[in-house]
């Protein structure tokens, strides 16, 4: 098994890793279109981490390095699936060490997942790959939700967002 980070000269091979695995299943959100998929490959922050088996991609993840006002950097690892016929395989655990090796590498202090309680397979991965769930203390995570109208987000991925009037 293959595990690497894609970029903008991998382009092909992640529209192809997106367009295999990604889907509105159990995480939820939909494909990007390829404008966006590039978009996002181009941002130095950001990161597809996809696992191949003889060149077919059969898992991936999405994650954010994020600058903190101290200069220290975290992780935020968004998304992580991996094809039904190839879990139980190693390849989410893989792909999980894989960040967590370059975040060490890199100087990244820290990294964090959101999941489910009820995710017992999200759950057994993470604790595998060295995690440890903050239920133990008292965190508790508030999430804000609204619309935003189509187009939006793509002029601001492209940079040509004004600044939001005060
Ligand atoms: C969660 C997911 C990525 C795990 O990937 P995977 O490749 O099957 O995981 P691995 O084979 O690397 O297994 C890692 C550990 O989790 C355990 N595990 C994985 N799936 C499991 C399951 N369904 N039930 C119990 N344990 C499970 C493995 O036994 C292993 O633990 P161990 O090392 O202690 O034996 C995969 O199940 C998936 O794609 N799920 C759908 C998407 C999803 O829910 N993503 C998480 C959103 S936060």
């Amino acid at each position: 098994m293959r595990v690497e980070r894609l970029t903008p000269r991998h382009f092909d091979r992640a529209r192809e890793a997106v367009r295999t695995l990604k889907t509105a299943g159990r995480t939820g959100s939909p494909r990007p279109s390829l404008h966006r998929l590039r978009a996002y490959l181009s941002n130095r922050s950001n990161f597809l981490i996809v696992a191949s088996e003889n060149g077919d991609p059969v898992g991936f993840a999405v994650a954010y390095c994020l600058l903190r006002v101290d200069g220290r950097r975290m992780m935020c690892l968004y998304e992580v699936a991996v094809a039904p016929p190839w879990q139980r395989r190693g390849v989410g655990i893989a792909m999980v060490d894989f960040l967590v090796g370059w975040c060490r590498r890199n100087r990244v202090s820290k990294m964090w997942v959101i999941t489910n309680r009820s995710n017992v397979a999200a759950i057994r991965l993470y604790t595998a790959a060295g995690a440890i769930a903050s239920g133990r203390t008292d965190d508790v995570l508030f999430e804000w939700h609204w619309r935003v109208p189509p187009g939006r987000t793509g002029a601001a991925a492209r940079g040509s967002a004004s600044p939001p009037k005060r």
